[in-house]
Parts: C-alpha cells; structure tokens; sequence
C-alpha cells in the first residue's frame, strides 16, 4: 500500500514537478497521477506542459484557466487591503497559492483522488501555503510534498528524471529561482544570494532598465469603483485586460522593481528581486484614492488592519478566520472609494499627481488660504487649550518635583 492511491500534483512543467510525477508511482507507491497546471497568466504556452505531464508517466493531465479568478478573488482584494508585506513585498506569488490550492481540492474533489501534492521544497513560504490552504479547504485530504523529503540535488533530481524519459532543461539551465503569473516575477537564488551583489540587468523581464526608458513621462489615469480598478485613460478593461496593460506602461519607464531582504516564516532571511509593475502602481493609486474618500480614523486604523492583512497572505492564512473577518472591515471601507487617480510615469519613478472623487471628502472652503476660507480661526484656540491640556498638566507637575 502506497502513500496514497490517487494524487492530484500541482504542476508547473519544471524539472522538479515532473520529477514528482515518477517519484509519487515509484518511490510512494500512488496508483494513478493526475497533474493540473494553472494557467495565472504567466505567459506559457499551456497545451505543451500539458503534454509534458503524460510523457513524464502522468495518467491524465488538466489545465486550468484561473488568471480571470486570480486577478478578481485575490489581487482584487489585496489591492483593496494595500497589501505589501514588510511594506514593499506586494505578495504577487504569495496571492497564487491559495487559488492553486482550490483548484487541488477541487479537483481531488471531481476525480475521487484522495491526496493532493505539490513540487515545494522544505525551506520556502510556499509549502506553508499550499499546506495550510488544503487544509482549510479539505482536512481530511493528504497532501504528499515528494521535493521536501526526496534529498536530491538538482543534479540527482535531473539525472532520477532521465531514467523515466523526462528531458532536462535543453538551454544551460539558469543559475536563478524564478516564480510568475500576471503580477509579476520573483527572483532568487545564483549571484543573487549574496546581499551585497547589484543583480545583474539579465534578472528582470518585465521592467526596463533605467538607461532605455522614454524621455518623455506618460501619464495614466486609474478609474476605481469600489476600490477596485476599472478603467486606464477613460477606458474600461477587463480585470486581466486591465492588468496586463498597465504591466506594458509601468514596465516601459522602469518603475515596479524591488530588491529586497525578507524575513520567511520559516525563520530564514532571504534576499528577493520582485517585478510588479502594474500591482504596484495600482496600490499605490488606491492608498492615494482612499486619503481623499475615506475619514481620517478609517484611514488610519486601517493601515494596522493592512499590516495583519499581509502578514497573514504571506504566511499562508489566506483561508482562515481572522482573514474573513479583516475581508469584511476591508469591503466596507471600499464603499466609497470611487474615482480617478492620474500618475506620471518617468524614470522609474511613478508619481500621483491627480486624485478625484465624487466622494471626495477634501473641502476646498475649509483648506484654502485664500479669502473665501470657511474654517472659524478662533475655534482653533478653545481646541487647543483641551487638546493641549493633558500636556500642560504634565508639564506643570514635573517641573514642581
Ligand atoms: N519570497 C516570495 C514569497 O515567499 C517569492 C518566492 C517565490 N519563489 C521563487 N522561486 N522565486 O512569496
């Protein structure tokens, strides 16, 4: 009797998951494997990794067209929450996981599997998530991680492929670690995990190098209703439309990079390139639009919300209680945030320079400094005095002792 009988395998038509897929019927003893490949807008070519799958020994191999569900259920309410993990990480793989995962239990769900597994190695965020997920969705479903246990090298694992007719990568194989969908890259590992080292012009696909940007700025402006975007200069697009254009735009003038050190929750630091182009820029115009719509109470306790929020995506809590519960003090907030958001795009800066609403909570009568001013100066001074008073109280007592 083997590990488990029938297996759904996430699979991404990398050597490590087709690997999984003759490790998970030779070495665990599983029946009947069947992988699924999710389409999130990365850009492959899915019908080849489809077949890839069955020439690497799998029974049946699905693919699933989820970048439309991806972009509405979970960028969508990211964006919404301005998520950035340890403020700059805007969690565009840590957003995959979760929805990989339902496509799992769905699919162990509809062919009777009764484990699910995934290629992720024991020292990343991403077993964490897919393993949590799960089993949010399904507890009573296994979840087998053949690459956490297996001990190969990238060379035993290429050379444990060959035996069952699984190709190694043709082209030199790259020396990085590179997950993407439609948000955008992540890039680790090779020269890139020394902290010191500038990475190399090579790493980045989506986002111009500052030397080869236009001369000239662009502008865009965002349409938002709900605090979700709907439309670029005036024009509406499709979720996934919406995105990938914006990708183009933000991309040309270099803007959407990130470099950084991160803390995993596995405990180890990691040093991570990040491009996202469009994500970034959309939460940037989105935290601007809600300076303008929301209150000054709901803005502010809304970014310790923002904090636990990604904490929580990062950290493969995406299905949980707590998560819920932030979800629906997030769409309340939304209900106002309505409008336009204009950004000059220029030298890999992205700068708001225009916000409107009609829900526009700015007062021009009670902010200008011109003659039609509306605030009542001498209301100010009453305000001060029981504001301030606490302070003077203090004050008073500690100079007496
Ligand atoms: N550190 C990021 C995260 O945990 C990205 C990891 C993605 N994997 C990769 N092969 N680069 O979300």
């Amino acid at each position: 009797m083997g590990r488990a009988n029938k297996v759904v395998l996430a699979y991404s038509g990398g050597v490590d998951t087709s690997v999984c897929i003759p490790y998970l019927k030779h070495e665990w003893g599983v029946q009947e494997v069947i992988t699924l490949a999710a389409d999130l807008g990365q850009g492959d070519e899915l019908e080849p990794i489809r077949q890839k799958a069955l020439n690497s020994g799998a029974n049946e191999s699905l693919v699933a067209d989820a970048t439309a569900e991806f972009v509405k259920d979970y960028a969508f309410p990211s964006i919404q929450a301005n998520a950035l993990y340890e403020n700059r990480y805007p969690l565009s793989t840590a957003l995959a996981r979760p929805l990989i995962a339902k496509l799992l239990v769905e699919a162990a769900a509809k062919y009777g599997a009764d484990a699910v597994a995934h290629g992720c190695t024991g020292k990343g965020n991403d077993q964490v998530r897919f393993d949590v997920a799960i089993a949010a969705l399904n507890p009573d479903l296994k979840v087998l991680a053949p690459a956490r246990e297996w001990g190969m090298s990238r060379e035993e694992t290429i050379a444990y492929g060959e035996r069952f007719g699984i190709s190694s990568p043709v082209k030199k194989s790259s020396p990085y670690s590179i997950d993407r969908n439609l948000l955008g890259r992540s890039i680790e590992a090779g020269p890139l995990e020394d902290p010191w080292t500038e990475p190399l012009e090579e790493v980045y696909l989506l986002t111009q190098a500052i030397t080869e940007t236009p001369d000239q700025p662009d502008y865009v402006e965002i349409g938002f209703e709900h605090g979700i975007p709907t439309s670029l200069n005036g024009e509406t697009f499709s979720s996934v439309e919406l995105i990938s254009q914006l990708n183009q735009i933000v991309g040309k003038h270099g803007v959407g990079r990130i470099d950084m050190i991160e803390n995993r929750l596995v405990g180890i630091k990691s040093r991570e390139i990040y491009e996202a182009p469009a994500l970034l820029v959309l939460i940037q115009a989105h935290r601007d639009l809600e300076s303008l719509t929301l209150t000054a109470d709901v803005t502010h306790y809304k970014r310790g919300i923002e904090e636990t929020y990604s904490q929580m995506i990062y950290n493969g809590l995406w299905y949980s209680p707590l998560k819920a519960a932030l979800d629906a003090f997030i769409q309340q907030t939304q209900e106002r945030v309505s409008g336009s958001v204009r950004i000059k795009l220029f030298k890999g800066t992205a700068s708001i320079v225009g916000r409107k609403s009609t829900y526009s909570l700015y007062t021009p009568d009670l902010a200008t400094y011109g003659a039609d001013d509306q605030f009542d100066h001498k209301a100010a001074e009453g305000f001060i005095y029981v504001w301030g008073l606490p302070t003077r109280v203090w004050s008073q007592k500690v100079r007496q002792s």
